[in-house]
């Protein structure tokens, strides 16, 4: 949701610009523009993606040579993707740039106010209005303005400040919407994540709400709320630069999906030891275990989705009740929260704001708080009582991939733990699932050998109107997160279905040629899945299943069928969606989509 960069430094600030902002592109792409100053601030923007703005640059010959600037990526919420609504957004005398990420509730509260003060205004946006309000506190100190600014605005907010009568600064500030500072000898950068600067430092401020920032050449000063210096530590990045980088791959997807045998082995191997599993340092003692009531597992989107996978194998193994929430709709339901509950908490980029503040829901309530989160030092992680940390490494591609597959083995490992701490399964047991645990990275990685076949499948069904997934149990939360992929990165209408609920009216929508894909990794339900099978097979359907081995009867009723490697049914989820993200990869190469950017989305959704 937007991308912000700034630099103050030696070298021309638009290049570095620039260059942060192509790794920030992921957070919005509708616009792009920024402001360098240069005997006054000089602003460029423009409707469209990076290279529209570059063009712009280059086309119009302005000379940015500037040595401080800021600049945004934009994913449009208040006014259309438009020139006049990209930012950076200036005050109407030009004195001051900003560029910004989230959400002014009180936009028209404050704007009503500033025009009643003679203030015009030039776009729909909220973040003009802290341009104008700034400009309209402004006392010649940065701080104390942006201090005097932010007692004003409610909403989430990443800011970043350039004035033009301060040629050597930019202030900053966040709230509930991400930012740190990168660090560097006689250079200094905020960012709204590390891969824009990782090409520049490996040092960073991760800024908590409220701590605002004054960035020179020379130096990083941070002040509280009330203008007192906070010392911070350094946060010191030991990922490597082509982590984030395509690598040769037409899309950082594709990258994605082939790497995450590797971050599986990761996030699994380090937490198996001689006597079972081991959850780094996190303090679940097997006291609290045994007494937990109830898990609450709160996440959006494919997050959620590994959320229910969860839910299935925890209550299986551990016998303790799991409820599902998504973020947005948990804090705002008045949950029922037990002091014994234990919220679990998934987030890719740890950042996601509607997650965000089902964390600090379940924490007002006294519930401890345990996080699975991908991204090293992010809000969530660091609100946590406890994280456990999916080693995906950076995920660029908007549509997760290796993020997901390496929550479902974090649920997978906690399932495994809470069981032997509550003596729901013997010490055999344990060791038998570590053990199906150890394949489960093995197993991703052959089916990646069905990459040339599916290929061929995409093309076949590239122009299908409506695909529906269907499954029971786990198969069933698999088909939710299959179905996503399809329709976030290829724009078909695609479905999930449980398998037994289709005939109670979604069956209606089945038609001749119409793509089913039907996932059968639960044993004691696949002849019931067969049955389902069959029932859209005379509608039509075409139909292509994905099964584990020995289940080669399926090929009697089906089209098309995907083996996935015998293992535990419990984790077949980790394989079944293998073949569903490569379907959904091609079906958009298909059709001419921009895999890593698909339309309407951003990675970091930071806005609710
Ligand atoms: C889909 C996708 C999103 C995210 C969701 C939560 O491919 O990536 O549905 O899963 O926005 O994001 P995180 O996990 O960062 O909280």
């Amino acid at each position: 949701m937007c991308g912000i960069v700034g630099y103050v430094g030696l070298h021309q600030a638009a290049d570095v610009l620039l260059q942060g902002l192509s790794k920030l592109e992921y957070r919005g792409y509708d616009s792009a523009g920024i402001a360098v100053h240069q005997n006054g601030i000089l602003t460029v923007k423009t409707k469209g993606r990076l290279a529209d703005l570059k063009e712009k640059i280059e086309k119009t010959d302005t000379c940015l040579f500037g040595k401080i600037g800021i600049g945004h990526t934009r994913w449009a919420t208040h006014g259309a993707p438009s020139d006049v609504n990209s930012h950076p957004h200036s005050s109407e005398n030009g004195r001051i740039s900003v560029v910004h990420n989230g959400i002014i509730e009180n936009y028209m509260q404050l704007k009503e106010m500033l025009e009643q003060k003679g203030r015009k205004f030039v776009s729909e946006t909220d973040t003009e209005i802290v341009a104008q309000l700034f400009d309209d506190c402004y006392n010649g100190d940065m701080v104390e303005t942006m201090i005097n600014v932010i007692s004003q605005i409610r909403g989430a907010y990443a800011l970043g400040v350039l004035c033009s009568e301060h040629p050597d600064q930019i202030v900053a500030v966040r709230k509930d919407s991400p930012l740190l500072v990168g660090l560097s000898e006689k250079e200094n950068y905020i960012a709204s994540d590390i891969p824009a600067l990782l090409e520049y430092t490996r040092d960073y401020y991760l800024l908590e709400d409220n701590e605002i920032v004054l960035l020179k050449q020379d130096g990083v000063t941070l002040f509280d709320l009330n203008k007192n210096e906070i010392k911070k530590e350094v946060f010191h990045v030991t990922w490597d630069v082509s982590a984030a980088e395509k690598d040769g791959y037409d899309y950082f997807m594709m990258k994605e999906i082939v790497e995450q045998p590797e971050g599986l082995r990761k996030t699994i191997f380090p937490r198996l030891c001689d006597n079972g599993i081991q959850l780094d340092h996190i303090s679940l003692t097997e006291e609290f275990v045994k007494n937990i009531n109830r898990i609450h597992i709160v996440a959006c989107g494919s997050a959620w989705h590994a959320a229910i996978v969860g839910k299935y194998v925890i209550e299986k193994i551990s016998r303790i009740p799991v409820e599902v929430d998504l973020a947005s709709e948990f804090r705002y339901r008045d949950p029922i929260l037990n002091k014994n509950d234990l919220c679990i908490i998934v987030s890719q980029s740890g950042e996601t704001a509607d997650t965000l503040a089902a964390l600090r829901e379940a924490k007002k309530h006294g519930v401890r708080v345990l996080s699975i989160v991908n991204v090293v030092g992010s809000s969530i992680a660091r609100e946590s009582d406890d994280v456990l940390y999916t080693w995906a490494g950076p995920e660029i591609a908007v549509a997760t991939t290796k993020g997901y597959s390496t929550q479902l083995s974090v649920m997978y490992l906690l399932a495994v733990y809470f069981g032997k701490a509550k003596q729901e399964i013997s010490l055999q047991e344990q060791n038998q699932y570590i053990t199906d645990l150890k394949k489960v990275p093995e197993d991703v990685k052959s089916l990646l050998e069905l990459e040339e076949r599916i290929k061929v499948l995409a093309k076949q069904y590239a122009q299908s109107k409506d695909v529906f997934v269907i499954g029971r149990g786990i198969d069933h939360a698999a088909a939710m997160e299959a179905s996503l992929k399809l329709k976030e990165i290829s724009y078909i209408h695609s479905e999930a279905y449980a398998a037994g609920e289709l005939k109670h009216g979604t069956i209606s929508l089945i038609e001749d040629g119409t793509l089913v894909v039907a996932i059968a990794t639960q044993q004691t339900l696949f002849e019931k899945l067969v049955s389902n099978i069959k029932e859209v097979k005379a509608r039509g359907a075409n139909v292509v299943a994905i099964t584990p081995r020995g289940n080669e009867a399926i090929e009697k009723v089906a089209d098309e069928v995907f083996y996935i490697p015998e293992g535990n049914e419990l984790f077949s989820a980790s394989s079944t969606v293998v073949p569903m993200q490569l379907l959904a990869y091609y079906i958009a190469v298909e059709r001419g989509c921009d895999v890593d950017k698909p339309r309407n989305l951003a990675k970091s959704v930071t806005v609710e």
